[in-house]
């Protein structure tokens, strides 16, 4: 099936908030923010802003009615600042005009005290200065302390990974209307449409049922929308709530970049130990996340960290460690991947510190460590249906390694200026929401008595084609072609108590959800069929719009059963609700189950490097990736790509900076610099493993909107590879994004 947006897309007639028609006397929001990142606030002086003409009303804390707390896992934040503020950029007030321009010109006027407090802005500090959001988790498997006394070879070292900007084309924002007796529509730009539901009752101190949150599609969200949108979207309800009048919020860039958090920046500390046959024994890492100013996921994001500490790989002694240090930044929060890339991040990185300080290729300790069939992974959860070395010799033999890595030593002896690098990058990534309580959906389907069907789901459309996926599910099970099949909105009063589009796990759960009420309807079509037909229901089949015998073709339409349907006073509507059977996961033992699956692949990646310039260009990645029995390939070679670029983005050239005194300097995509088509790899390769695929992923078809992201970390070490191959002297870091500035110090550091 064809993307069923690819048609609006391209005509740009598909909807968003900004593009739905608001009421005529709808008014506009704008959020006033904190200029320091940590103090006391001692006056704000609104009278100017108030007096202008247009403004309406501007909203404090003080307005509130129900409770001042948006806080999802700890409430620890409040929506508008009361006497203290905590980062550069946190709400405030919430200012209300007749236009969009009116309310930007009383910000300007709103005047504002604080008494400063000392700022931190890096988890180093935090850690020292014992700052935190929560208590530290470890996760332990063996004895990595009498394991190390028994290693040929044991290396420390400290890396650190910075933050990512989700950069979604479609900024936050959201629409609110009032309706009858205290009821309010709100419209938002957020993968969580119950998150948002949930806080804003509580924010309003009125029932969730009185709130009714619809989501048409995002223009992105890469997990900055998972939290981040329920801000502005209960901002504009309490208004709402207090005029009775609509009001329309969506943040412009600038304020965007400010305001929300973003990716979590690492300093991570690792201790891995090796036998002289290159098996990884032992090995430690604390993690200290800088977590921003409020926990936000930032405790489910360090969680998943501890997850994917170990990669693809088996190491029987593990103690990892991950501490969420509270700074003054803006709570940093999901983004693809969530918390996962960090962890990978720093055992590639010790690999390779491993390697170099052995004086061998990363390439032979990776191929040595490789997760095998019941292995177990230190969370306690046992490997099966592993993929890691099925992938990695299928990259190798299709991509011809041994040839590749020839090619770039010759070249590299032959070449002074220019030199090429290339690394080898495995992935296996956990599919199901960490919290195991969270893995669970429903779907909602109509077949309307001309025949024509409904679908809704808690699912959010973001860009990943889910709408798609879910339709080719149904259609798959009634055999009737696409157009008659549609896909509502993401809607409360249709699915409620929904977990929010994420984990890369959302077409697993709603998908299943669908399967289960079409499979219900199908079961009840069947029984009216076979009574047209006179032949027994499991005889019957639907193919093609049509009833088919025994694999043989009937006159009978699907339109007529459905008539006949209606006839017999047969219900044509099915609810389902799936839930993930066997996971499970004890935080008190830090052991369990907690994935249905896991996702496996291997990256090639190979770079040139200029060593005049330190600028580098992405040959190729080539990528064999576990896709299990893909329902959609192209959506899902698109999924690779995409993350794969943001991956790339992450580790070379998107930088975000802070100066000390927690005022975000990459503010603009003048100083932020995201990947385009010139720094896009040249060649992608994308090949599906044969598999069998797991029952528990949708028609088997693995979930595939994260893990391809850390194909990405590759990139870092083939460049890497590449600064080595200039610079024998070059002490290895593990410092990313590794932006041209820094290739071009380590190229010629002494
Ligand atoms: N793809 C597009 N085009 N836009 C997005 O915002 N988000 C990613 C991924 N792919 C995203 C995307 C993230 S962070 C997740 S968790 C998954 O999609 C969520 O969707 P899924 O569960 O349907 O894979
Ligand atoms: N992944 C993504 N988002 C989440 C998770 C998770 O494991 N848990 C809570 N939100
Ligand atoms: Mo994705 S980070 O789980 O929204």
């Amino acid at each position: 099936m064809k993307n069923i947006d690819s048609y609006t897309h391209l005509r740009g007639e598909s909807l968003f908030v900004d593009d739905i028609m608001i009421r005529q006397d709808a008014l506009f929001g704008l959020c006033f923010d904190s200029p320091k990142a940590h103090g006391k606030i001692k006056k704000v002086d609104y009278t100017k802003a108030a007096a202008l003409q247009g403004v309406v009303r501007i909203f404090t804390y003080k307005d509130i009615l129900g409770e001042n707390q948006i806080g999802g896992i700890i409430p620890d934040e409040p929506l508008w600042a009361e006497d203290e503020v905590h980062f550069w950029g946190q709400p405030i007030a919430f200012i209300v005009a007749e236009s969009e321009a009116i309310a930007k010109k009383a910000r300007a006027l709103i005047c504002i005290e604080i008494e400063e407090l000392p700022v931190i802005t890096t988890a180093k500090e935090a850690k020292e200065k014992g700052s935190f959001i929560n208590a530290p988790r470890s996760f332990e498997l063996g004895n990595t302390k009498t394991s190390f006394a028994n290693c040929d070879y044991v290396f420390e070292g400290e890396t650190f990974s910075n933050g990512q900007e989700h950069l979604y084309l479609e900024t936050q924002g959201c629409y609110v209307e009032p309706k009858e007796n205290g009821t309010l529509k709100i419209t938002s730009s957020t993968q969580g449409p119950t998150q948002v539901q949930k806080t804003a009752a509580k924010v309003l101190g009125i029932p969730m049922h009185k709130i009714e949150v619809d989501v048409i599609r995002l223009g992105g969200g890469f997990g900055g929308k998972e939290d981040q949108a329920t801000p502005w979207a209960v901002m504009a309800a309490v208004a709402v709530q207090l005029l009775n009048r609509p009001v329309k919020y969506i943040l412009n860039r600038h304020d965007d970049l400010r305001m929300t958090g973003k990716r979590h920046p690492y300093n991570s500390f690792f201790k891995i130990g090796l036998s002289k046959d290159l098996k990884i024994q032992a090995f430690e890492v604390e993690f200290l996340q800088n977590s921003g100013a409020a926990a936000d996921l930032s405790p489910a994001i360090a969680e998943r960290t501890l997850f994917h500490a170990t990669n693809s790989y088996f190491i029987p002694n593990v103690h990892t460690t991950v501490f969420s240090c509270k700074t003054n930044l803006p709570p940093n929060t999901a983004f693809r991947g969530f918390g996962g890339p960090q962890g990978m991040y720093v055992i590639e990185s010790a690999i390779a510190a491993a390697a170099d300080n052995i004086g061998i290729d990363k390439i032979n300790i990776q191929e040595a460590n490789l997760l095998k069939e019941n292995d177990s992974f230190s969370y306690g959860q046992i490997a099966t249906e592993v993929q890691a070395e099925k992938t990695w010799k299928t990259a190798k033999e299709k991509f011809d390694l041994k040839t590749l890595q020839k090619e770039v030593a010759d070249y590299n002896t032959n070449n002074h200026q220019t030199k090429k690098g290339i690394s080898v990058m495995p992935i296996a990534f956990g599919i199901s929401f960490t919290n195991t309580p969270m893995n669970h959906a429903r779907a909602l389907i109509h077949i309307y008595q001309d025949g024509s069907v409904g679908v809704s789901t808690g699912a959010v459309e973001m860009g990943q084609s889910v709408n798609t996926k879910m339709l080719q599910v149904a259609q798959d099970i009634f055999g009737i072609s696409a157009d008659k099949l549609k896909l509502e909105s993401t809607n409360t009063t249709r699915v409620a108590n929904t977990s929010p589009t994420a984990a890369s796990a959302t077409a697993d759960l709603n998908g299943k959800a669908v399967e289960m009420a079409c499979n219900n309807l199908m079961e009840r079509l069947q029984k009216v069929a076979s009574k047209l037909l006179y032949v027994k229901p499991e005889n019957i089949t639907f193919q093609n719009d049509t009833v088919f015998v025994d694999g043989k073709k009937t006159m009978i339409s699907w339109e007529a059963v459905i008539a006949q349907a209606m006839l017999e006073r047969v219900a044509l509507t099915e609810n389902a609700h799936y839930a993930t059977p066997i996971i499970h996961f004890d935080k008190t033992k830090e052991k369990g189950h907690p994935f249905a699956y896991h996702v496996y692949g291997t990256a090639i990646t190979s770079i040139t490097l200029d060593c005049l310039r330190g600028t580098y260009e992405i040959d190729a990645v080539n990528i064999v990736h576990d896709f299990g029995k893909s329902m959609n390939l192209g959506i899902d070679i698109g999924q690779v790509e995409g993350a794969l670029a943001q991956g790339i983005g992450w580790m070379t050239m998107e930088e975000i900076a802070y100066d000390t005194n927690g005022k975000l300097l990459s503010n603009t995509l003048s100083t932020y610099k995201v990947p385009d088509i010139f720094s896009a790899a040249k060649k992608v390769n994308v090949l599906p493993l044969e598999t069998e695929g797991n029952p528990m992923a949708i028609k088997k078809s693995k979930a595939v909107g994260e893990p391809p992201l850390m194909y990405g970390i590759g990139t870092y070490f083939a460049i890497q590879h590449a600064v080595k191959a200039f610079n024998k002297n070059h002490k290895l870091q593990f410092n990313s994004p590794f932006t041209p500035e820094k290739v071009l110090m380590s190229l010629y550091e002494k």
